[in-house]
């Protein structure tokens, strides 16, 4: 037995914004400025993650940063495609990420994924900065690479300098319009009342110094003690993405953010009909600095401590969901885990009626913000779950009483090939889009043209 060993996590930071807008290329960047930097073996590749240390951090972010001011490990990174919405991040009834990022293309302003983004922001309480991106695309700019804004600021022509505050100036308008009051961030006293506005480019890396530099006070300043976490607890994890991986069957890409994780160990996993009771069969790290996209390759490692992503291989899995719980059992009896695990499912368990539509969803996260917009939209449910639309899902559609509800809405997902024939038989409507919003919207304007 080990004794309890409290120390600091690595905080959690999740990178969301509209489809386009810079995401991958801002974390390309981060790690490409670190490698520059000569710390390419300080950075760790996680499945679906990258783990940036505080001597990197503090490197790049060159004069901004005194790293003695600061305590917490480093930072966890976490990209999110554009189209799969943020909201699988979740964790024991909150959000997985314990800061955001959230990048809006400085020319493009607010777009629909970058509202559905800040709505999960505000709904669970997540402290997050904004990169307003690709300022080097501003007409005139004399890109300044690598450098804080400010020093990239004192090189532009007032011409220029003009029209990228315009474009802040919107973002920032759009911000206090969503009901957040925003600032550029030199102007922020405090980051808990207002959002920092970091102007940056993730090609040019100007102003990347200074979104670090934002990162690390805002998790130094409010989030050390939820850091503190037991390094030999028994792990605890979402699922990210369930995958097929040759040789070994369906994984389940994961996010460790307490204990530790051992290769052997039990797990129970958050399933589609009942909690998945398996072993681990193998534990996979994507090898150092491969870029995790298209990396095929793996490493097999003994043990993953939080925080961590790390791709978990074991029997049954292909029942997974994605945003579900991952807990180790360790010491205790499995069936208390299954109640924990269930108890936490029940929390995202969506109210259903007696007649209404059929929704599914990508993951359990986005089921969840499927049921508060259709709530919303006072839109009721007959059914809601995780996956791909099945010939069941169009069986269940039919048996609506009201014609307007004999609808599925179907939100990041596919139509299973066995269900196209029996759609076109079925006297039953299909939607699908990767925008919450507009999935709705559709499906009202489908009501109000039913109804004329
Ligand atoms: P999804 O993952 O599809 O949602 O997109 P993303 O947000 O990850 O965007 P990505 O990083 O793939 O960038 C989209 C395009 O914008 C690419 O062609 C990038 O090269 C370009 N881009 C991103 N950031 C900048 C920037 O700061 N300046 C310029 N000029 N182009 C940029
Ligand atoms: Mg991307």
């Amino acid at each position: 037995d080990h004794t309890t060993t409290d120390t600091l996590r690595t905080p959690i930071v999740a990178v969301l914004g509209h489809v386009d807008h810079g995401k991958t290329s801002l974390l390309d960047k981060i790690r490409g400025s670190a490698v520059s930097e000569g710390e390419a073996g300080a950075i760790t590749q996680h499945i679906g993650a990258t783990d940036i240390p505080l001597d990197t951090i503090s490197g790049m972010a060159g004069e901004l940063i005194d790293p003695t001011d600061f305590d917490l490990p480093g930072l966890l990174f976490i990209d999110t495609p554009g189209h799969h919405s943020f909201s699988t991040l979740r964790a024991r009834g909150g959000a997985l990420a314990d800061i955001a990022v959230l990048v809006v293309d400085v020319n493009d302003g607010f777009q629909p994924q970058t509202e559905e983004a800040i709505d999960i922001l505000r709904r669970t309480g997540t402290p997050f900065v904004v990169a307003a991106n690709k300022v080097d695309t501003t007409p005139g700019w004399n890109s300044q690479d690598g450098q804080p804004i400010q020093r990239s600021l004192e090189a532009q022509s007032e011409r220029a300098e003009s029209r990228l505050n315009e474009n802040l100036y919107e973002i920032i308008g759009q911000l206090s319009d969503a009901g957040f009051s925003a600032d550029l961030y030199w102007r922020v006293q405090d980051f808990q009342k207002n959002i920092g506005v970091v102007p940056l480019s993730a090609v040019t890396g100007e102003g990347v110094p200074d979104l670090l530099t934002v990162l690390m006070g805002l998790s130094q300043r409010f989030m050390k003690e939820e850091m503190a976490i037991d390094v030999f607890g028994a792990g605890e994890g979402t699922v990210l993405e369930v995958k097929d991986e040759r040789g070994f069957g369906a994984t389940i890409d994961t996010v460790v953010y307490d204990g530790v994780v051992h290769n052997g160990d039990q797990i129970v996993v958050g399933g589609q009909e009942e909690p998945i009771v398996t072993e681990i069969r193998a534990l996979l790290q994507p090898r150092p600095l491969e870029e995790i996209r298209t990396e095929k390759k793996f490493e097999k490692v003994g043990e993953v401590g939080a925080a961590a992503g790390v791709k978990i291989a074991a029997p049954d899995l292909d029942r997974a969901m994605a945003g579900a719980p991952v807990r180790v059992v360790r010491d205790r009896p499995v069936e208390d885990v299954i109640e924990e695990v269930k108890a936490e499912l029940a929390e995202i368990e969506v109210d259903t009626a007696e007649d209404g539509v059929v929704v599914k969803a990508d993951t359990l996260g986005s089921l969840e913000a499927m049921a508060n917009a259709l709530r919303e939209a006072e839109v009721p449910i007959l059914r809601a779950e995780v996956g791909d639309i099945a010939p069941r899902d169009i069986a269940v559609a039919e048996t609506a009483n009201q014609d307007e509800h004999k609808a599925i809405l179907g939100f990041n997902v596919d139509l299973l090939a066995n269900a196209e024939t029996e759609l076109e038989n079925a006297d039953v409507k299909l939607f699908t889009d990767e925008v919450i919003y507009q999935l709705i919207e559709d499906y009202e304007t489908y009501v109000e043209e039913k109804q004329r």
